[in-house]
């Protein structure tokens, strides 16, 4: 896999796309028969970030770090805690999400679409090919006849699959034609911005790099954004130009790729480095491990989220949140790299070459 070129839409002053402020989503833990809340977790706990027009924007982190929730904050698919989102599509006025009425709901989720992660359960295996593609035209446009034919021939091209098929029932295709599938669905409507939930986790390795590099042609001749979700650091360094790393729901490092693959700011980051597989078996990877499970969203420790499982931890970790703030002061970073980190400045962290034993 070649790598992108990652001087892309990092440009100052191109206009973002959506801009987050204070996301949360808290989800009540009920219990017994009059189901009294007892609790909550915090899937989502006061994130703010912004996409910018055209790049790609990774999002990482482990399993249950709120990466989903996010996603489906963002087209209102739940219902937010609090917080502010502002999406601005290129072809009219700003848009509050979470003030949008239906119409203006409508207008959101018809200009981002998302992949889902599991084509096995999000294609409706009673639909046709050409029905699942097709339907957010019947829809959303009332398109029938040849003109929707048309359409889905052209959608079904553009994702390198044959139009002959269109006939065809999703489980007659392979895993990677089914996401191809998922990707001509969210493709139908021309929509702006792509949120791509781990849309090659449920595939075989070795159909993973096709639809990794079906969506770069994709985002590059459509000149998309795409909100890129994964816990795969090996597809963040392939597929995206700038990332965010979650954890419970904190974002807590954001940055050009370069920087944080270069440069890492959160111990967080570091020692996620150590899971990437590695590509050379002679120069074995220098593991970090990381102490205990990640805590149960329900009962996110007091002070820094991380500081039960860092090596750095210092009283302060304990008691104190750390902001997400600049932390690229150090002459190796660029401007706009954040961490949430008492020590971001102080601590001389391992990227992803020093990791690899290379440095
Ligand atoms: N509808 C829901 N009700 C209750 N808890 C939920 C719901 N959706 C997600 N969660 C919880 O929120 C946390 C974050 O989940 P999710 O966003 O799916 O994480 P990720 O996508 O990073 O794996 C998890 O602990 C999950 O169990
Ligand atoms: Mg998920």
């Amino acid at each position: 896999m070649a790598e992108r070129d990652g001087d892309g839409a990092s440009g100052a002053g191109a206009a973002d796309v959506l801009t987050v402020r204070g996301l949360k989503k808290h989800f009540p833990i009920k219990r017994g028969i009059l189901k009294h809340t007892v609790g909550w977790i915090r899937a989502v706990d006061d994130v703010s970030f912004q996409v910018r027009r055209g790049e790609t924007l990774g999002l990482v982190g482990e399993s249950g770090s709120g990466k989903t929730t996010v996603l489906r904050l963002l087209v209102r698919a739940v219902e937010p805690t609090g917080g502010h989102v502002v999406f601005r599509p290129h072809d009219g006025p700003p848009i509050d999400v979470v003030a949008a009425d239906r119409e203006a709901l409508k207008a959101v989720r018809r200009r981002i679409r998302v992949v889902f992660q599991d084509p096995e359960s999000s294609l409706n295996p009673r639909m046709t090919v050409r029905r699942v593609i097709g339907e957010p035209l019947m829809v959303n446009d009332g398109m029938k006849g040849d003109r929707l034919d048309d359409a889905v021939k052209r959608l079904m091209r553009m994702v390198g699959l044959k139009p002959e098929q269109r006939s065809r029932y999703p489980y007659a295709f392979s895993g990677g034609q089914r996401q191809r599938i998922g990707v001509a669905r969210a493709l139908a409507l021309d929509p702006q911005l792509l949120l791509a939930d781990e849309p090659t986790s449920a595939l075989d390795v070795s159909v993973q790099a096709q639809i990794l590099n079906l969506l770069l042609d994709l985002q590059r001749d459509l000149h998309l954004t795409v909100l890129f979700v994964t816990h795969d650091l090996s597809v963040i360094r392939h597929m995206t130009d700038r990332v965010a790393v979650m954890y419970l729901g904190n974002f807590v490092e954001v940055g050009e790729r370069r920087d944080i693959f270069r440069r890492p700011k959160h111990p967080y980051t570091e020692a996620l480095f150590s899971g990437i597989p590695q590509p050379n078996p002679h120069r074995p990877l220098k593991r970090i491990i990381l102490e205990g499970d990640i805590p149960d969203v329900a009962k996110v420790p007091a002070g820094c989220p991380f500081h039960t499982r860092c090596p750095y931890r210092q009283p302060v970790c304990e008691e104190e949140p750390p902001p997400l703030a600049p932390a690229g002061g150090d002459g190796h970073g660029s401007a706009g790299h954040l961490a949430a980190c008492h020590f971001a400045d102080e601590l001389r962290l391992k990227g992803e070459d020093d990791l690899l034993g290379s440095a």
